[in-house]
């Protein structure tokens, strides 16, 4: 069992120690899935109001569901289709505050109100996106975004097949 030490006073704290524990998680680890799963359930248990969290990887240019916590989720969506479909075609994080009025948005679980998606890119790949689902409207803010940014980074080379 792991023991996290995660601040749950500001987000700044917050995502501090969640880029802490993620790399203590992952870093002896080579296997991009195993340190999928365990970011997805660090993020899941950490991160407040969430209803789903976790990865689709690029598998020949069409986003494939990977590991995640929360309902059962779609498990193919092409580039350029919904918000993970956007953010993987632009490779530009997609901050979404309603879903519900965002074109083409895939609606996996009808409980998802807000969606922050960020792309995983290492040296000029996309490796996949980091999808994170909000039962409230505007639960994602700059610094969640920045936070997570920053996670990605760290993950990249760590999730790479
Ligand atoms: N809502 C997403 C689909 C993935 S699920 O939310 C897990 C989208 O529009 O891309």
């Amino acid at each position: 069992m792991y023991r996290f030490d995660i601040a749950v006073g500001s987000k700044a704290d917050l995502y501090r120690d969640l880029h802490s524990a993620l790399d203590g998680l992952t870093a002896d680890e080579p296997d991009a899935i195993a340190n999928m799963a365990n970011a997805a359930a660090l993020l899941w248990e950490y991160l407040p109001d969430l209803n789903w969290a976790g990865f689709y990887r690029n598998v020949g240019g069409e986003l494939v569901l990977g590991p995640f916590q929360g309902k059962a989720a779609c498990i193919r969506i092409p580039f350029g289709q919904g918000v993970c479909g956007t953010a993987a075609a632009t490779r530009a994080s997609q901050l979404v505050a309603d879903v519900h009025a965002f074109p083409g948005h895939i609606a996996c679980d009808s409980a998802s109100a807000s969606e922050l998606v960020v792309p995983i890119v290492v040296d000029g790949a996309l490796i996949g996106v980091l999808d994170l689902d909000s039962p409230l409207v505007a639960r994602f803010d700059g610094e969640d975004r920045a936070g997570c940014e920053a996670l990605v980074a760290l993950l990249g080379p760590r999730v790479t097949p």
